[in-house]
């Protein structure tokens, strides 16, 4: 079957929604690297309702991906199988809930959490500022920054599961860890519920200035970029050096393959000059993985997520 017949039988077998859903939707555009193929089906639901029904009736066999801002993952230059979900206004929304406590849509971007804490003089939730992405994939991946992370702040998130039932994962059921949450993988989170403390707002303002003041002074944030490419070793592992630490005594600050170059800036953040190819990132990636343990015999370990079909095929391992 060619792609475009692909397309219309797997549009077939869709339910009908209450969003949008359309057929070989480009998704580079929906990434900070701003490379990668086309989703099969672009899904953009409504509201929470429209998710359920939705995944109630996809069958099964349909494969389902949920993509956030962009900002964490390498989308590979051959596009997704299957279905795309991505969180648009309707998953949005910041609102207070109860003492110093808010609700934030799992599209929400974290540096908007941080602002609206800081209107309603809620401290606590500064560190939010310096997360590059929404509150779906600082949920997924328990994301932090400037000294604390999801799992400081989580009460509870809500998520549908791939058969369309809305569940409650109290914070001790997010099972969180470095850069890491073990909730099951194919569960979509739809919103968070995040405890402060009582602040004030322009002690609050103060804190968040110092916080964009040290990414800008630090990292590329006005690249093509998709954040910490590594997670940070264990400092047992590593004597104490961060990622950055083994990629730079490896040699690598600066490496370039085609328009794909390690940040001369910061050296665990990779970069796409312009032209690159997500083949590209992902060779560059792991020509400093290689690099990194024939000079340190550290592994380092991806916080990219990197899905997706290779167009080679010399890549494809998701992770
Ligand atoms: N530095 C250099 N040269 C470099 C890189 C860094 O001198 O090439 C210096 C920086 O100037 C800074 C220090 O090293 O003084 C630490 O750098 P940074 O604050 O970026 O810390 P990091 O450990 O590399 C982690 C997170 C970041 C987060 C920062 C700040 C991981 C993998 N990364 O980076 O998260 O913003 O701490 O808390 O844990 C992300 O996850 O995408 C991300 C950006």
């Amino acid at each position: 079957m060619n792609a475009a017949a692909t397309h219309a039988s797997l549009l077939d077998q869709l339910p009908a929604v209450r969003g949008k859903l359309r057929a070989d939707a480009p998704l580079s555009d929906y990434t900070w690297f701003r490379v990668g193929g086309p989703a099969d089906i672009l899904f953009s639901p409504k509201d929470t309702d429209d998710l359920c029904s939705f995944l109630k009736a996809l069958p099964e066999d349909i494969p389902v991906t949920v993509l956030g801002v962009g900002s964490n993952v390498l989308i590979r230059d051959g596009g997704l199988d299957g279905v795309v979900i991505r969180l648009g206004a309707g998953f949005a929304k910041v609102e207070p809930e109860g003492p110093h406590r808010l609700r934030a849509g799992a599209a929400a971007l974290d540096v908007a959490v941080a602002k609206k804490a800081m209107k309603a003089s809620i401290t606590g939730l500064e560190f939010m500022r310096g997360i590059p992405g929404t509150v779906g994939g600082a949920l997924r991946m328990n994301a932090g920054a400037y000294g604390r992370e999801l799992t400081d702040v989580l009460i509870a998130a809500t998520a549908v599961t791939r058969t369309g039932e809305k569940v409650i994962l109290k914070h001790d059921d997010m099972g969180f860890s470095y850069r890491h949450s073990s909730a099951p993988k194919d569960f979509i989170f739809v919103d968070a519920v995040l405890q402060g403390e009582a602040g004030t707002e322009d002690i609050i303002r103060e804190r968040m200035d110092d916080i964009t003041d040290a990414r800008e002074a630090s990292q590329p944030v006005r690249s093509r970029t998709g954040g910490s490419t590594f997670k940070n070793p264990d400092p047992e592992q590593s004597g104490g050096r961060k990622a950055w630490q083994l990629i730079d005594a490896a040699g690598c600050r600066g490496l370039r393959i085609g328009d794909a170059q390690v940040s001369e800036q910061h050296c665990n953040f990779l970069i796409n000059l312009g032209m690159a190819t997500a083949e590209d990132l992902e060779k560059l990636g792991e020509a400093v993985r290689l690099e990194v343990e024939k000079n340190t015999g550290i592994t380092l370990e991806w916080e990219i997520r990197r899905i997706g079909r290779s167009l080679t095929g010399d890549m494809g391992r998701n992770e």
